[in-house]
């Protein structure tokens, strides 16, 4: 059985927003993300010659074929990488909801590329855990790096991994409201499928990012949180938007999410600097200085229930847990 290993969730600034290669999860832009530390996934992996099929305990819960899916494609490349044969237990907890857009694929399958290539006696480098993280969902590329990561897109498997940006050790953090932590209807790789492939907003999303992220950069280095909240929000927004231009269309967003988004520019009316992302769920999350969570807290709890309200910092990189 390998050790535990930790991998936490990212969120981020810059979307991933659709695949040029769906086989090896080869991006169409560049993405930039922040790791936090309130959200987490922890696994273990046992390769074992009596085991007849791989397995995957999820929270004390053995998951069907649809999920094994994902992660078996990390599994085979560490097998193919240490010349292994057998079968795997995974065994993972996750302290983030699942499917629910919360980034649960981004903690989760970075989580199983350090448990996996440990358990099969690999020592990787970041480089090459980051690589093997993507192949099972792209947003886990970024897990690997605490703090501030871009995922460089790449041409090929080789090329297509994150690097870290910046350690995050300022004055940032995001405040979660959850307005509903249940399994989504459309995955994000669903969605981001259909929005490349039947979007006539798609392009004009594309031809957006390459200005968001050089800006974007620029503000991350100046530690210019107003400058990073607002390129990301305008960032987010669009992303939502080509998903109305898809066909069949389709939102993640709900009346909820409305309602959230809408507290959030009533705290900058309040002088916060407060920015909104979401991703593939309706879930909002606030980009905002890491010493106004508790006043942004306060605040927000007369509109929302505290269980609602989930602060957060910059976390870790991947770890072996002792
Ligand atoms: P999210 O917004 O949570 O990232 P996704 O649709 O991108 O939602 O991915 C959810 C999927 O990620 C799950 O259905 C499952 O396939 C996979 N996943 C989540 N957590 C884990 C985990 N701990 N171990 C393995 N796979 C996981
Ligand atoms: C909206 O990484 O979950 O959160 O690569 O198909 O597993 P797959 O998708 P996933 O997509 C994340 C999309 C996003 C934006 C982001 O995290 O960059
Ligand atoms: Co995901």
């Amino acid at each position: 059985m390998s050790k535990w290993v930790r991998a936490h969730t990212n969120i981020a600034l810059i979307k991933y927003w659709g695949k040029e290669n769906e086989d090896l999860i080869i991006p169409k832009n560049n993405s930039l993300s922040l790791t936090l530390d309130a959200f987490y996934t922890d696994t273990s992996v046992t390769f074992d010659d009596a085991l007849t099929e791989d397995e995957l305990i999820l929270d004390g819960d053995k998951q069907d074929a649809r999920i094994l899916n994902k992660v078996q494609r990390v599994l085979d490349e560490v097998r193919t990488l240490a010349g292994l044969e057998s079968k795997a237990r995974i065994e993972s907890i996750n302290h983030v909801p699942t499917a629910a857009g919360l980034a649960s694929s981004a903690s989760g399958l970075a989580a199983l590329a350090g448990a996996a290539s440990q358990a099969a006696g690999l020592d990787l480098s970041d480089q090459e855990l980051s690589k093997l993280a993507r192949i099972g969902s792209g947003s886990a590329s970024r897990s690997i790096f605490g703090g501030f990561a871009e995922w460089l897109k790449g041409q090929d498997h080789d090329s297509s991994y994150a690097v870290p940006v910046d350690d995050a050790q300022w004055d940032i953090g995001m405040l979660f409201i959850i307005v509903n932590d249940a399994k989504k209807d459309v995955s994000s790789r669903d969605g981001m499928k259909r929005t490349v492939e039947t979007s006539p907003f798609y392009d004009g999303w594309l031809k957006s990012l390459d200005a968001d992220l050089s800006a974007i950069k620029q503000a991350v280095s100046d530690r210019d949180i107003e400058q990073v909240g607002q390129i990301a929000e305008r960032n987010a927004l669009k992303m939502h938007a080509t998903t109305l231009g898809a066909s069949p269309p389709f939102t993640y967003w709900t009346a909820e999410s409305m309602k959230a988004m809408d507290a959030v520019r009533a705290l900058r009316k309040l002088g916060y600097t407060a920015y909104f992302t979401m991703d593939a769920g309706p879930n909002v999350k606030i980009i905002c200085r890491q010493s106004d969570l508790s006043a942004l807290k306060q605040e927000l709890s007369k509109t929302f229930e505290d269980k609602q309200l989930i602060a957060a910092k910059p976390g870790p990189g991947l770890h072996v847990l002792n």
